[in-house]
């Protein structure tokens, strides 16, 4: 996509990954607004980046979805880009008895959420003259983390929900892209992973993402998750094993 002279909304903009995107588009030239449940870090990325704007915005909640899509159109009349980013992970337990909140948390906040914001912009933004609805999958979504099997299958989800609307609204100003990360240095899985050495650098995750974004690349993929995304097919699950054991053997729960 051209990389310039948009405006992005980006879910989950006050850390991590949307943090990153968001500072990085915004340094392009783009009008950004980000959005999250902590006021605190949005109010901290917004003044380290004068010329940001920040919503708070509860992604589970569907009236905090609708009254922020409205706000947009009217604030932001010239939104033409969406990046739907915002997610949260959680070990979880397929073995056995699985722990409702965290299947109902996960689905709703990495599923719904942004399947119902896409759908509360998707009439705007098929106004514009280009428009993209972006999402933020996994890795994970192709080669699954045993021990995060509905953190997995969340992703898996909105692949699928990607590759569908982009069939869709095919010939239409609206582009549909997936942006799927390897295992990066946030503090999605906790403090430990900022600093993991397994993990991608953020800020190496971010240049190499922007250089891919700005082709025509629907798939938006860094050389470290290739492994993981190429690997589907019919022997798939050999990989996933090997993957799965090498995690155990450095001293992850499965
Ligand atoms: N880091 C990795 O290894 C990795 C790998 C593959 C994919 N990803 C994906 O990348 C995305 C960003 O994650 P990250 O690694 O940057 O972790 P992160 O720093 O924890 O970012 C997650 C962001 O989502 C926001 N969020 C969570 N629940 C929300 C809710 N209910 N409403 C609104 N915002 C919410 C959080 O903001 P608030 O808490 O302030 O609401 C936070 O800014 C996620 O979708 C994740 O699944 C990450």
């Amino acid at each position: 996509m051209k990389l310039t002279g948009n405006t992005i909304f980006i879910t989950g903009g006050g850390s991590g990954i949307g943090r990153g995107l968001a500072e990085a588009l915004h340094g392009l030239g783009n009008e950004v607004i980000i959005s999250g449940r902590r006021k605190g870090h949005l109010d901290e990325v917004t003044k380290a980046n004068p010329g940001m704007k920040s919503v708070e915005l509860d992604i589970a909640s569907p009236e905090s979805i609708k009254s922020v899509a409205a706000k947009l159109i009217a604030e932001y009349p010239k939104l033409n880009v969406v990046i739907n980013n915002a997610g949260i992970f959680s070990v979880d337990t397929a073995e056995g008895v699985l722990d409702d909140e965290v299947l109902v948390s996960t689905v709703t906040t990495n599923v719904f959420g942004p399947l119902r914001m896409t759908s509360a912009l998707i009439e705007h933004l098929k106004g514009q003259d280009a428009a993209a609805v972006i999402y933020v999958t996994s890795g994970l979504a192709f080669t699954p983390l045993a021990m995060a099997a509905v953190y997995n299958s969340t992703k898996a989800a909105i692949h699928s929900y990607a590759l569908s609307q982009r069939y869709k609204l095919k010939g239409t100003s609206v582009k549909v892209l997936e942006i799927a990360p390897p295992y990066v240095q946030t503090e999605l899985g906790g403090d430990q992973q900022l600093n993991d050495p397994r993990a991608m650098p953020l800020k190496e995750f971010i240049d190499e993402t922007i250089k891919v974004l700005g082709t025509d690349a629907d798939e938006v993929l860094t050389e470290r998750v290739k492994p993981l995304r190429n690997n589907v097919g019919p022997n798939e699950y050999e990989f996933v094993v090997k993957m799965n054991d090498m995690m155990t053997a450095a001293g992850h729960k499965s």
